[in-house]
């Protein structure tokens, strides 16, 4: 792994993530293989496992406001991974049926190629001032770079610890927005190093301390001071090889298996109609993480599309291409703005030991990691789309959250899941009818 501005080699470890059959074990059991993975102590394992308080109502009501209780979602562990030569179990929290068991299994593909590598830049965050009633712009634009030690002294006093990892306003640069529809402006770019924060909290505050500066060099007013989420210049990346004997079926070659995720690649290239669902599927990755981590995924997510549209035209944020040997290859690069220490990544117990789990010592490495799993979830979904198409895993898994809405209880949901999908018949009026049947039989029985 390269990161850029930082050169350190972070993920370490040599742990094997290949678990056979993890998907049959029952969660108990899984707990355990991965308490075993990695040496987690009873205290984690009993977080991940959630429930019973673990997110207390009083640490709960601490974390946001007007706080009634907690809202549990389902924590699975994407095995298989292979990143940069090291093994990762990777904690996922979603509603979505099949994008763990995808994610997993595209990495298991991977790994026929050595499974990802990945890079990224620096933890460089844009803030922004907006500057408005400027007398004479251009000549305040040169105003203010003039100025720029003294105001980015200003910006580093407010964050001292930040500075004093590594981190913290290092460039200061002026937009001038000529004409808006409320007349001209000047947008003040502050760059900070967040080093392992997200950032928000001190970008914003650095933002704040320097406006009423900025007011005084320019004579104009200060409205906005925010941070921005197209963040990028903190660019997380992964690339990943795919042998096509690696992709063979027993119905198709592994190289017309290849052929058809180029097509289903070329379709979101030209199309943002179909982009949009693809980078969907890259979010399917991403986004679990950043919840199991404590992340702020709606931070990501805006970034993500808007560097997918940095042409002036939303396209695929991941490329597919085949090389001289016949592989194929994949890669992602994208704006991943995390952090592993403050806000919720301290504060949600299940989020201290996701990032225990995935052994990460920078917020680089999450990022990088995050991009893996974004990897392989648009890998799984463009295999699935370009062989079977995605309902038929996709229901089987999604049958068993059908059988439950339906109302089964636990012994009866895997039978009506099992007989749904052997008539290929995954519908909420099927789970209904084959439930009524089920309870008639075990009444007269
Ligand atoms: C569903 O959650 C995600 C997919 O639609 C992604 C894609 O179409 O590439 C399957």
């Amino acid at each position: 792994m390269q990161h850029e501005g930082l050169n350190t080699n972070t993920i370490m470890g040599n742990k094997n993530s290949r678990i056979q059959g993890f998907y049959q074990l029952d969660p108990q059991q899984r707990l355990e293989r991965v308490g075993a993975f990695d040496g987690l102590n009873t205290d984690d394992l009993h977080r991940l496992r959630g429930g019973q308080g673990v997110l207390s109502l009083e640490r709960a009501d601490k974390m946001i406001e007007n706080v009634v209780g907690t809202f549990e979602l389902p924590l699975g562990i994407a095995t298989n991974f292979q990143i940069n030569g090291h093994d990762k179990l990777i904690p996922m929290v979603v509603e979505e049926p099949s994008i763990v068991a995808g994610a997993s299994y595209a990495a298991r593909l991977a790994r026929a190629g050595g499974g990802f590598r990945t890079s990224s830049t620096a933890p460089i965050m844009i803030g922004q001032v907006q500057l408005v009633h400027v007398p004479a712009p251009s000549f305040a634009q040169q105003l203010i770079l003039e100025q720029k030690s003294r105001l980015l002294e200003r910006a580093n006093a407010q964050s001292r610890s930040l500075v004093q990892l590594g981190g913290g306003a290092q460039e200061l640069e002026v937009h001038l927005f000529a004409d808006s529809p409320m007349g001209a402006m000047l947008v003040v770019h502050l760059i900070v190093d967040c080093r392992d924060a997200m950032g928000a909290n001190a970008i914003n505050s650095m933002c704040e301390a320097i406006a009423p500066m900025l007011e005084e060099i320019t004579g104009g007013r200060a409205y906005l001071r925010i941070l921005s989420n197209l963040t990028d210049r903190r660019l997380a990346r992964a690339r990943v090889v795919v042998p096509p004997h690696a992709l063979k079926r027993e119905d198709m070659r592994g190289e017309d298996v290849i052929e058809g995720i180029l097509w289903a690649y070329a379709f979101a290239a030209v199309d943002p109609y179909r982009a949009t669902t693809h980078n969907k599927g890259i979010m399917n990755g991403i986004d679990p993480v950043l919840i199991a981590t404590g992340n702020d995924w709606r931070a990501v997510e805006a970034g993500a599309h808007a560097y997918a549209a940095r042409s002036g035209r939303y396209t695929s944020l991941s490329t597919w291409e085949r090389d001289a040997q016949g592989n194929l290859v994949g890669t992602l690069e994208l704006p991943l703005a995390v952090g592993i220490v403050g806000g919720a990544t301290k504060v949600h117990p299940a989020a201290q030991t996701a990032l225990k789990l995935l052994d990460v010592r920078s917020a680089n490495e999450l990022a990088e990691i995050c991009a893996c799993a974004g990897l392989a979830s648009n890998l799984a979904a463009l295999r699935a789309l370009a062989c079977e198409g995605i309902q038929q895993g996709h229901m089987g898994l999604h049958s068993r959250q059908i059988a439950l809405a339906a109302g089964a209880q636990e012994a009866e949901i895997d039978e009506i899941a099992r007989r749904m999908v052997a008539e290929r018949q995954i519908k909420p009026a099927r789970a209904a009818e084959l439930l009524a049947e089920m309870r008639q039989v075990a009444s007269v029985g």
